[in-house]
């Protein structure tokens, strides 16, 4: 790894920032947060995926008057979850699109008696014809929402795909398809809430953005800004599923808060959490691609549709980066990537780390397997002759500026990996009648960081930054840690830019009172775009101080806080502020999807070996290498673990993580039937940072949160592929897809 070489803790293993108070229990989590004479809320779902509801009834033997009842009558103002268009209720009026809509929402001090009485509400439901399929959506078996069952389509051109394909001299075909998969946090969703008609509503909860749950809760309550509080309790990962949920849970506990008068708290148990939560879109893809004799990409025709469930909520830029993301790190002069994101009767799908983009991906990295296998040379050379480069451009028509050598990241995954000697050793040993086969298969692809195209000029995101007397420094921002080091990360880049120890640094906890909004924490951007802001705004506060006199360039670290103590009596409060400015070079446009997609992307190849016992079906992920070019590396500690994370779910995503539905219901909510991998299922993961410092990014630094998940699963696929000469085109692949499968191809 190459580091700054004047940086004191740029690239250092810096010690979480809350890490002591999580290992040794003492972090609240908003369970752990107890008020006096607290509610406990609860919800009474659909018990059908779609129907009319005729009626609400309270059975016999419980004390109903003891209890706190609400059904969307009792909404003050507008009935819905306010996110991109607000189809989405909050309560369930008249009608349920999916088996998990919350319909009525009780609240008591006795959590036991709730239980009781949640499970003695009955509703009548007249059930009206629902589907749970991309295809009978897009067949329109049924309209289930809008005119068409289409939440939202989009339609990227580069070139003429068509006129390309029509005078290539291979063409090859594949459809794919992957499943739901479930965030699965640590700690499932929480919130609790007090609201009256003189304060307003304040929640605090377990949520990665502070800002959508107050648009939501003034929406709902109808309130101004400065009426709604949301305060992020210490989170227990969240992985794109405390994206949107949380306003969803915020909103029904300020409910039953502002008709109780009470302070109230709702907690899902894991049950609750994985049926009615959202999960990873299910996606199907279709390749169609041109390639000359010599393995050239002259035309890529891709067809990508995601399942988003009942209502619209996130899928549009789910659906966004999956399409961009389509095509991967190649230079293809002609590409049509057409998507679109379907409803069905399950409840929405959302976020999860990637947004659409591991589904896109999977699918490409194997059918460019398939690709290589036609035109009858290796995976990798075809991916050589294709691979993009500095000044070229990707489907959506983005030159890249970066210095982007995704030859040399190969070169190195495969040094790591001993990829040729094992890929050769594997095939003739696979030869032989032993019942263990092994294959090495690898994936390459990119990853956007940030907002897509005018997103980052849109949020306008801020930051701000205030020094006390004593020399601490306060940052303050509504980004949220979850496990992803954001606490840390921004202590590193501010005592950098401050030349100060990082134990002066306090992050102050994301809290709509006050902090500025700095935007939601997602798409891998905390670190590249809010880490820049707080560089900016260490800058002008060492600025501030050095202005006026207080203090000489050059400083030692111990001159900082009487600095400090000096600026602040001489001249008052010493504060700073940050506000994201779009790079005046970067265009896009919309109508078209052409342009600047993403200020910066990671690269990266991953290689997976696996073995397959053709007796049971089972894969085991042997040996797994992880190379990557996200920049600057600001915490090699936290990075790694975010790349080992990511490939553990990536596992998951590619083996085990297998959602059954019934009824457009997971019937599978346990963690002893929703199988993930363990320690026991994740091989040793050798990370490499190959670093190139990235000039926007705050000390040279890229987004690297999502990245890795993207391209794990088809490398995995890639491997089973070459251990059995299976072609897989769909996962998870279970034990049970698998020996179908392989049932198949001996037939
Ligand atoms: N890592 C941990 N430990 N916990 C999480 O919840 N979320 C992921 C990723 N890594 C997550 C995580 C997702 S979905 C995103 S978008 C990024 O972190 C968000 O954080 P960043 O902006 O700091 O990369
Ligand atoms: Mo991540 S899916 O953008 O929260």
């Amino acid at each position: 790894m190459t580091m700054p070489a004047n940086s004191r803790l740029i690239g250092k293993p810096v010690q979480r920032k809350e890490g002591r108070e999580k290992v040794t229990g003492s972090a609240r989590y908003v369970d752990d947060i107890r008020f006096p004479e607290m509610l406990h809320g609860a919800t009474f779902r659909s018990t059908v995926p779609r129907g009319k509801i005729l009626g609400i009834r309270f059975g016999e033997g419980i004390p109903w008057n003891e209890f706190t009842i609400i059904t969307a009558k009792d909404i003050p103002d507008k009935n819905c979850v306010a996110l991109i268009i607000d189809d989405q209720p909050c309560l369930a009026d008249g009608i349920v699109n999916h088996p998990e809509e919350a319909v009525v929402l009780l609240a008591h001090p006795d959590k036991y008696l709730l239980e009781e009485a949640r499970r003695a509400v009955r509703i009548d439901i007249e059930p009206l014809p629902s589907i749970f399929t991309i295809e009978d959506s897009l067949a329109k078996k049924e309209i289930i929402w809008g005119e068409d069952n289409i939440f939202k389509s989009f339609l990227v051109e580069k070139g003429d795909a068509d006129a390309a394909m029509a005078t290539a001299e291979i063409i090859v075909e594949g459809e794919y398809e992957t499943g739901a998969q479930e965030q699965l946090y640590i700690e499932p969703q929480g919130m609790i809430a007090r609201a009256s008609a003189a304060e307003g509503v304040t929640v605090w909860g377990s949520l990665q953005c502070p800002y959508y749950i107050h648009k939501a809760l003034k929406g709902i309550f109808c309130l101004p800004p400065d009426r709604v509080r949301v305060v992020q309790t210490e989170t227990g990962g969240g992985f794109g599923g405390k994206e949107e949920y949380p306003s969803m849970l915020a909103a029904h506990a300020a409910l039953l808060a502002l008709k109780s008068g009470k302070t109230v708290k709702m907690i899902y148990d894991r049950a609750e959490d994985m049926a009615a939560t959202t999960k990873r879109h299910p996606s199907r893809t279709r390749h169609r691609t041109g390639v000359t004799r010599d393995g050239k990409l002259i035309a890529m025709d891709i067809d990508f549709t995601i399942d988003g469930g009942a209502y619209e909520t996130l899928s549009p830029v789910v659906l966004s980066r999956g399409t961009i993301h389509a095509a991967g790190p190649y230079n293809c002069p002609n590409v049509r990537v057409r998507s679109r994101a379907v409803a069905t009767n399950t409840p929405p799908h959302g976020a999860f780390r990637g947004f659409g983009a591991p589904q896109s991906v999977f699918a490409l990295e194997r059918h460019i397997d398939r690709v290589a296998e036609a035109v009858g040379i290796t995976p990798e050379e075809l991916r050589r002759r294709n691979f993009i480069h500095q000044g070229e451009t990707l489907a959506v028509s983005q030159v890249v500026r970066e210095k982007v050598n995704m030859e040399k990241l190969m070169a190195r995954a495969f040094e790591l990996s001993d990829y040729h000697a094992k890929r050769e050793r594997f095939r003739s040993e696979n030869a032989g009648s032993g019942a263990i086969k092994r294959g090495i298969g690898f994936a390459a692809f990119l990853h956007g960081a940030g907002f897509t195209g005018s997103g980052e000029e849109y949020l306008a995101s801020e930051a701000a930054m205030e020094a006390t007397p004593e020399g601490r420094v306060r940052v303050l921002a509504g980004s949220t840690e979850m496990g992803q080091g954001t606490n840390t990360i921004f202590t590193q880049i501010a005592a950098e830019a401050l030349e100060i120890p990082a134990e002066q640094i306090e992050i102050v906890q994301p809290d709509t009172a006050h902090v500025p909004n700095s935007g939601p924490t997602v798409a891998s951007r905390t670190t590249m775009i809010v880490g820049k802001l707080v560089e900016s705004a260490a800058k002008s506060i060492r600025r501030s101080l050095i202005e006026s006199g207080v203090l000489k360039a050059g400083y030692r670290a111990e001159e900082f806080a009487p600095a400090c103590n000096r600026y602040i009596e001489k001249f008052g409060p010493l504060k700073s502020f940050a506000k994201y400015e779009q790079p005046k070079d970067l265009h896009w446009d919309d109508e078209k999807y052409q342009g600047d997609a993403y200020g910066a992307y990671g690269w990266a190849v991953y290689v997976a070996e696996v073995s397959v016992d053709m007796r049971t079906a089972e894969v085991r992920v042997e040996d797994f290498v992880a190379v990557q070019e996200v920049g600057t590396i600001i915490n090699p500690v936290l990075a790694a673990g975010q790349v080992e994370g990511g490939v553990a779910q990536g596992i998951g995503l590619a083996l085990y993580e297998n959602i059954v539905w019934q009824q457009g219901r997971m019937i599978n909510g346990q963690m002893t039937n929703y199988i993930m991998p363990t320690s026991m299922d994740v091989p040793p993961i050798r990370v490499w940072f190959e670093e190139v410092p990235y000039e926007r990014g705050p000390a040279g630094a890229k987004g690297i949160g999502e990245l890795p998940l993207d391209g794990t699963a088809p490398a995995i696929a890639n491997a089973i592929a070459h251990a059995t000469g299976i072609d897989i085109r769909k996962i998870p692949v279970t034990p049970e897809v698998l020996a179908e499968m392989m049932e198949t191809v001996h037939a």
